[in-house]
């Protein structure tokens, strides 16, 4: 059975004491409470082993937002998926949009990131998702394809069965403008079928993808509602307890 999954993506928001006060409150009021899905937040680098300290980890799983492409050595200023797991993190967000689109990430680079992650025993939550142009020119299917191919189907079906997928339209996140549920539960079912044809049924049923765009309290409940979206990976409204609760509740 696929999991669902409410992961927070913090990006570079919060101080350490700030980030600490959130997961703190998050594990607080996640406490006794019955949810029906798996919770992740994930943090910036350097908040990840004090956070991992603070909460109780079976409750909420931890994530970082990226890892280096290479194992260790002279790369100053890199966190290595090792580093990561040493702090007790389970989880790496890769291939985030804003990743490919600041940082240069291509997908042979995202490529080796994810194996790094897979041999360190992280679970990968990887992004794709067209920027609008594409959305338009109706390659939006031909582009999440091409970044699922060029990025993750070179790996066996054991390893590929470890991967979160997050579908974020570009055109969604950070925008106020989230794809309406028929549009998610469209390339949604549109990734599952790419995944059959690739990785078989079984893998695919027992794949989790996440929606990502703009998710808040208010349509949390109705983009859950359609059969292939297992989640939401929340930017915004992942960094306060008042906003991400609700989203959690949603299931
Ligand atoms: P928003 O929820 O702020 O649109 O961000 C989505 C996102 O990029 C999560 O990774």
């Amino acid at each position: 059975m696929r999991k669902k999954i409410v992961a927070g993506n913090w990006k570079m928001n919060k101080s350490l004491q700030e980030g600490l006060e959130l997961a703190k409150g998050l594990d607080k009021a996640l406490k006794g409470k019955a949810v029906n899905c798996d919770v992740i937040i994930g943090t910036p680098f350097i908040h990840l082993a004090s956070v991992v300290e603070a909460i109780d980890t079976n409750r909420i799983g931890v994530a970082a937002q990226n890892c280096a492409d290479k194992e260790s050595g002279a790369y100053t200023g890199e966190v290595s998926a090792s580093m990561v797991a040493s702090t007790g993190a389970k989880y790496v967000i890769l291939g985030h949009s804003e990743r490919r689109a600041y940082y240069g990430e291509t997908p042979e680079i995202l490529k080796e990131k994810v194996k790094l992650a897979l041999a360190n025993g992280l679970t990968p939550i990887f992004c794709i998702g067209e920027v609008l142009e594409e959305r338009e020119a109706n390659k939006h299917f031909d582009v999440v394809k091409a970044q699922l191919k060029a990025s993750l189907f070179e790996l066996s079906a054991e390893d590929f069965a470890k991967i979160v997928l997050a579908y974020e339209p570009v055109w969604a996140i950070g925008t106020g403008k989230t794809a309406t549920p028929a549009q998610a539960q469209e390339m949604h079912a549109f990734i599952r079928e790419t995944l059959i044809a690739k990785y078989g049924k079984e893998i695919a049923d027992d794949t989790s993808i996440l929606y990502g765009g703009s998710v808040n309290a208010g349509n949390a409940k109705e983009l859950f509602s359609n059969v292939d979206v297992d989640g939401g990976l929340i930017g915004g409204a992942s960094l306060g307890v008042d906003k991400f609760l609700p989203i959690v509740e949603a299931f």
